[in-house]
């Protein structure tokens, strides 16, 4: 079979060129033949924010933004949000086969042994002021995990790799709990070993006097399907941090302080945050067609609407707001639901919106929910960190798996001066 080519004449030299076309894509580098002399270095692609950069050849989530489908390793994500639990999500992203159940529970067992932290660590935490944002405070606690496990700069060595990977799927949620109730003085709560994932995470949150903290099941499931949405999101912002730092060989726990830096944004995982207070400042149904005229205007972003790759609406987005209904069950109505339903109504009837295919992506119903269950909203991001360490680590590994990768380094278009003349500092104009 005969490969796909694309034809390229260089008007500036005539000179014709056959670039070989693998997988819908050329590859930038063979644009480099184009050169319109000996010296020159060859044709680049420009390409700010990677509009239409392909970093890597991944197996693990396919997404198809114009028709609104997202598969973990082929599976469609309504199925595994109806049918799996998060840990059984874990397993598929990381090893690209759904565990048996023999395997499934080892993986729960394993990831059990890994909860606690190191006693320095809680230390640690509580150098924090009372009022620190917890997404600070978790980049820094995994970042700081680096010095605990020095081993974990091994990673060339795929076991070693494994034993961190388990290490910060489990201690991720007992972070996060720390660094929740260091803001209210609380005594830290240990991880209790009978609890699934989710649920020792609520009791490590909420647990106060009670002997046993038992976590509402159907809360405590909505959290392990909202985990299940965020594991992983092919190459996103924090992902592709997670690739860059990991390509110069750091370890996992910079690498995942970094990816989770790039998370805490508020065009990305911080915007979840955002849409709560969005909401609290619409304040009421009928104040929404004013604030879709100041959206408009261009004074203010509809945060949780709008994404680079769905041009559809957002699958993750839909169960969400199916999930809503039931935790409203448990929690009794959020009236914030009514304006963020009202919200979605007129935009996906207005024109501005229809133009620019911009629909409610996941981060506009969830923190509904979230505050619903009794999250406050500076923790919103943070639980999006906790399950999308998992996607952050699958791509790490596969990112230390694949012979093609190399440093990330990109190029640029110099813009600056060309060589000048030193001043010396006495003749310099201020
Ligand atoms: N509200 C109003 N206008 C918007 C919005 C929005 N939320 N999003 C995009 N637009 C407009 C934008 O002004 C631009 O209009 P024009 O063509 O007239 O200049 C057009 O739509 C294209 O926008 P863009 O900024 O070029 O699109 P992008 O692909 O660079 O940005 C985005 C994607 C998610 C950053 C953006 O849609 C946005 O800022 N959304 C709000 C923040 C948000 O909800 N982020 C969460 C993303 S999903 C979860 C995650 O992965 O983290």
């Amino acid at each position: 079979m005969t490969q796909d080519r694309l034809l390229v004449t260089d008007t500036r030299t005539g000179r014709q060129y056959e670039l070989p076309i693998t997988d819908g894509t050329i590859h930038a580098t063979d644009l480099r033949q184009i050169k319109v002399s000996d010296d020159d270095f060859g044709l680049m692609s420009y390409d700010p924010a990677y509009l239409n950069t392909a970093s890597c050849r991944s197996s693990i989530t396919f997404i198809d933004g114009g028709k609104g489908i997202l598969r973990y390793r082929g599976y469609p994500i309504e199925v595994l949000a109806e049918h799996c639990s998060f840990l059984e999500v874990a397993w598929l992203l990381l090893n690209g086969e759904l565990p048996a159940q023999e395997e499934l529970d080892s993986w729960v067992a394993l990831v059990k042994k890994h909860v606690l932290i190191h006693e320095t660590t809680k230390k640690f935490l509580e150098g924090f002021r009372y009022d620190a944002h917890p997404m600070g405070m978790l980049i820094s606690t995994v970042a700081a995990l680096s010095t605990v496990y020095p081993d974990a700069k091994n990673v060339h060595d795929p076991q070693v790799r494994r034993k961190h990977i388990v290490r910060l799927i489990a201690k991720m949620p007992t972070i996060t709990a720390y660094c929740y109730r260091h803001r209210f003085g609380l005594p830290y709560v240990y991880p209790d070993p009978e609890l699934g994932y989710t649920e020792n995470f609520m009791n490590m949150l909420w647990r106060l006097l009670e002997p046993k903290y038992i976590a509402n099941p159907v809360l405590a499931r909505a959290l392990d399907i909202l985990f299940i949405l965020h594991a992983d999101h092919e190459q996103n912002c924090s992902t592709s941090t997670m690739r860059t730092v990991g390509s110069s060989l750091a370890d996992p726990y910079v690498s995942v302080a970094a990816a989770a830096a790039a998370l805490s944004g508020p065009l990305h995982g911080g915007a979840n945050e955002q849409v709560l207070h969005m909401l609290d400042e619409i304040g009421s149904k009928d104040k929404v067609p004013a604030y879709i005229e100041r959206v408009k205007r261009g004074e203010v972003r509809l945060m949780g609407f709008g994404h680079r790759v769905y041009k559809n609406y957002d699958p993750r987005a839909k169960i969400i707001k199916r999930t809503a209904d039931e935790v409203f069950a448990v929690t009794g109505y959020n009236s914030k639901i009514e304006i963020a339903r009202e919200l979605e109504r007129i935009a996906l009837e207005d024109e501005y919106f229809v133009k620019r295919k911009l629909y409610p992506n996941v981060d506009f119903y969830s923190g509904i929910i979230y505050e619903a269950m009794g999250f406050e909203p500076r923790l919103f991001t943070v639980l999006f960190a906790i399950p999308r360490v998992v996607g952050w680590l699958a791509q790490w590994d596969e990112l230390l798996r694949d012979p093609e990768q190399k440093i990330a380094r990109p190029r640029q278009i110099y813009t600056g001066h060309a060589e000048r003349r030193f001043v010396p500092i006495q003749d310099r104009k201020k």
